[in-house]
């Protein structure tokens, strides 16, 4: 204690005057062995010399008086206390030593089982007070500043959040189109659309939409409706037990809507080799679709 005190002293000096001579040395005349300078460091040196005498009278005092050994022998009974309780298991759970047992026997017995009357353990009145004191900073954080979203306001906020991540998914998927949004797509559209046509569909419906296994897709007979929402449909949909399948897991929305166009765009192209009329006359209407009749040819949907 003696030497951490005389220490600390001495470096607050040092600190001191280093702390003054910062704007001296910018001076001329100052140096190391000017006046001030001396002069301070001499008053620092007695100042500790002070204090050495201090603290040594106060030693001498103690030892003379019996109070030093008497602080030791406290220490030593401390120490060899705190061995007794052995580890920091029975000081955090303040635990007696077995000889003590009679004086907490509350004089309860349960078939030899006896009651003590054992402190709370510090463990446990800590974590109580900790959470108390963490109840008041929640309940302080939630429910009177308001600063943390509670509950719901994070339960709106996080569907808040999905919604629109669904939107850009679905952007991006452009599964934005359905059977009832859809519309005749522009050439670029309807251009991808016969890649697509010519990969995937084109060994049952014939290159040109003529027909083979699968009808004919440029007549004006239709089996499940030839409306654009109708192809669209039925692209998405399949016809699974006539050997037509669901496209939807194949291809996007977006895609659909193409393959639908170019189907659309090749109506009345006549190609050759074209598979006889299957299914019910279908004449567009303007009212049903979103396309002119005269205008579904490719040339004019361009425009669209
Ligand atoms: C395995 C053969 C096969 C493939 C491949 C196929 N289809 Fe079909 N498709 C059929 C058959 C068979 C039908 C007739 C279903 C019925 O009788 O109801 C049909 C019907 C259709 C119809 C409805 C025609 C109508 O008259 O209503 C459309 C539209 C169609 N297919 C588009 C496509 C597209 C687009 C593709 C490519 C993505 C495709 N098909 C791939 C066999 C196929």
């Amino acid at each position: 204690m003696v030497k951490s005190l005389i220490i600390g002293f001495l470096l607050l000096g040092s600190l001191q005057s280093f702390g003054q001579n910062g704007p001296e040395t910018a001076a001329p005349v100052t140096g190391v062995f000017s006046d001030a300078t001396i002069f301070r460091y001499l008053l620092f040196g007695i100042i500790t010399l002070e204090l050495i005498t201090i603290f040594a009278l106060v030693y001498w005092i103690r030892f003379f008086t019996g109070i030093e050994d008497l602080q030791r022998e406290k220490d030593v009974e401390r120490k060899t206390k705190l061995k007794d309780a052995s580890s920091w298991w029975s000081r955090i759970n303040k635990l007696k030593p077995m000889e003590e047992e009679a004086a907490l026997d509350v004089g309860h017995s349960y078939d030899g089982i006896k009651e003590l009357d054992n402190v709370t353990p510090p463990w446990f009145t800590i974590a109580f007070i900790a959470s108390i004191i963490f109840g008041i900073g929640y309940l302080w954080h939630y429910h009177v500043s308001k600063a943390g979203a509670n509950q719901y306001e994070e339960y709106e906020i996080a569907v808040t959040k999905a919604n629109l991540e669904k939107e850009a998914y679905l952007k991006l998927k452009g599964d934005a189109v359905n059977e009832n949004t859809v519309v005749m797509l522009d050439a670029a559209g309807i251009e991808a659309g016969r890649a697509l046509f010519t990969s995937n569909c084109a060994a049952c419906h014939g290159k040109d939409g003529q027909g083979g296994v699968g009808p004919n897709l440029t007549d004006d007979y239709w089996l499940h409706g030839g409306s654009i929402g109708d192809v669209f449909k039925t692209i998405r949909l399949g016809v699974v037990e006539k050997g037509m399948m669901s496209w939807k897991d194949v291809f996007s929305a977006e895609q659909i809507a193409q393959l639908a166009s170019y189907i659309k765009s090749t109506h009345g192209s006549k190609p050759a080799g074209a598979k006889e009329p299957q299914g019910e006359l279908y004449k567009e209407t303007p009212k049903t679709n979103n396309v002119d009749p005269a205008k579904t040819d490719s040339a004019q949907t361009a425009k669209l």
